[in-house]
């Protein structure tokens, strides 16, 4: 379009920053990657991913060829290259609270700073307490030369693992926040390419231009919404449960009215995952320090409904296989428990957090001997979770069992054949925890199927 486009740095090349770098490149932008971690840059400077993300990998080896998008762990040539520095590290709970662990933006900000040499703008994309960015202008003033304009600015990112490449390429909207009209232009010039490739599109993407504390309060309002519908509908599951209900078909009608929607209304063992979890308690913690945590008490309760589906799989694995549940919960002694899926959900090979994971584990220690299947995750869990035991293919890891839980949704599950996998195993229980499977069809294979939030047949 002739208007010079800035060069873009991404500071922290996770999941995250990762994706935003090459997918920027893609949209034309000159990109710099930055992270600490030298085995990572290695990684994408050879064209390869450090964590799996569909479409990643062509968008990574394209424009590392074409020269748009690089990587480095040399702060200076950050500085030297960017125009506009997006700060995309993770920010962990604290380790003794709920809080969350800026100490990864900390270090970035002040390591980058002193080193800057022109106008320029720093843009948070990290999820953060709200009032973060008044704290990071702080540290870039105190920090960055004296005669060096550098503004802060802001614009949350709502990336979905596992669809992560269309969210920032195609995003359902841009949020942007900036002081001066110098940083604002900026700011949307480093949003262009997302709106030119949705003109090309005939496409609309909704921009809100805000100010600080809404735009950084966007992301956890949203994350903290999609959770409580998540637990909403688990807990419509135990209604029923005993009811003699199916919350598989009350989910979809209720989502026919669109003012609620389909989506987010997957009963089952919870949701999990590097950020709703953590986000959640975060904003709790924040709402409590500035006052208002009596407003913001249902999280609390959001979050219990979560952790008690975990509870309650295991509850359902002891009633499926006949077992006492004692005052101290389930044993399970002497039984093969094979759990499909450890990725927190399909498509990645993501377990932080993980629902299915954290199941096997406590599954484990009512007394099982759990095998562990997933199609992408093993390495990752066998690494988390060396007390399990970790099997592939399929077939192998179910041989024998006197149990089998799928926990994660993947497609693979979806289409397994009841009949054949009835030869392998001892005997026919399964418990379904995400509700992926036609319970019909394992019946009349012979199978005790469990689902959550359905009746036993
Ligand atoms: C989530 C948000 O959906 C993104 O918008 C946000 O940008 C991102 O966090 C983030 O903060 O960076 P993600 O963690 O990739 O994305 O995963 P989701 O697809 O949201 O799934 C989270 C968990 O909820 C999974 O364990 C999933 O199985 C569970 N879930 C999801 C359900 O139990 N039921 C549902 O109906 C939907």
């Amino acid at each position: 379009s002739g208007v010079p486009r800035p060069r873009l740095t991404f500071l922290g090349v996770g999941p995250l920053g990762g994706t935003y770098a090459a997918c920027y490149a893609e949209l034309g932008y000159e990109v710099l990657g930055y992270d600490v971690d030298e085995g990572r840059i290695a990684k994408f400077n050879a064209g390869e991913l450090p964590f799996y993300e569909r479409g990643l990998d062509e968008l990574l080896v394209k424009n590392l060829a074409n020269g748009r998008l690089r990587f480095t762990t040399d702060v200076d040539e950050v500085a030297e290259f960017g125009d506009v520095h997006f700060l995309c590290v993770g920010t962990p709970s604290r380790a003794d609270s709920h809080s969350a662990d800026l100490s990864y933006l900390e270090s970035c900000v002040t390591t980058l700073a002193p080193r800057l040499t022109r106008r320029c703008i720093i843009v948070g994309k990290s999820t953060v307490p709200v009032g973060t960015s008044s704290w990071v202008q702080q540290l870039i003033d105190r920090h960055s030369k004296p005669d060096v304009d550098v503004e802060v600015a802001w614009s949350p990112e709502f990336l979905q693992e596992s669809n992560a490449v269309q969210d920032v390429m195609r995003p359902n909207r841009v949020v942007l926040a900036a002081q001066s009209e110098w940083a604002q232009q900026l700011l949307q010039a480093a949003h262009k390419g997302v709106f030119e490739l949705a003109a090309q599109e005939d496409r609309d993407v909704p921009l809100v231009v805000t100010d600080f504390a809404t735009a950084e309060l966007v992301k956890v309002a949203s994350n903290a919404f999609l959770s409580t519908k998540i637990s909403y509908i688990n807990a419509m599951a135990d209604l029923c449960e005993v009811a003699g209900g199916d919350v598989t078909a009350l989910a979809r009608a209720m989502g026919h009215d669109d003012r609620i929607g389909q989506k987010f209304l997957r009963a089952g063992i919870g949701f999990g995952g590097g950020c709703l979890p953590k986000d959640l308690r975060a904003l709790a913690s924040r709402a409590q320090e500035l006052g208002v945590g009596e407003s913001l008490r249902f999280l609390a309760e959001i979050d219990e409904v979560n952790t008690r589906r975990r509870t309650k799989a295991v509850r359902l694995a002891a009633e499926l296989t006949d077992r006492e549940v004692g005052p101290a919960g389930p044993r399970l002694d002497g039984l093969r428990i094979t759990v499909l899926g450890a990725t927190f959900k399909p498509e990645t090979d993501d377990i932080r957090d993980s629902p299915a994971l954290d199941i096997a584990r406590r599954l484990r220690n009512a007394g099982a001997a759990v095998t562990v299947y997933d199609p992408k995750g093993l390495d990752n869990a066998q690494v988390a979770e060396p007390e399990l035991l970790y099997s592939k293919p399929l077939t192998e890891a179910v041989d024998g069992a006197d149990l089998i839980c799928v926990l994660t949704p993947w497609e693979e599950f979806r289409h397994l054949d009841p009949v054949a996998l009835g030869e392998l195993v001892a005997h026919k229980r399964i418990l379904d925890g995400m509700n992926a499977l036609d319970p019909q069809l394992w019946r009349n294979a012979g199978w005790t199927y469990r689902g959550m939030g359905r009746a036993a047949a």
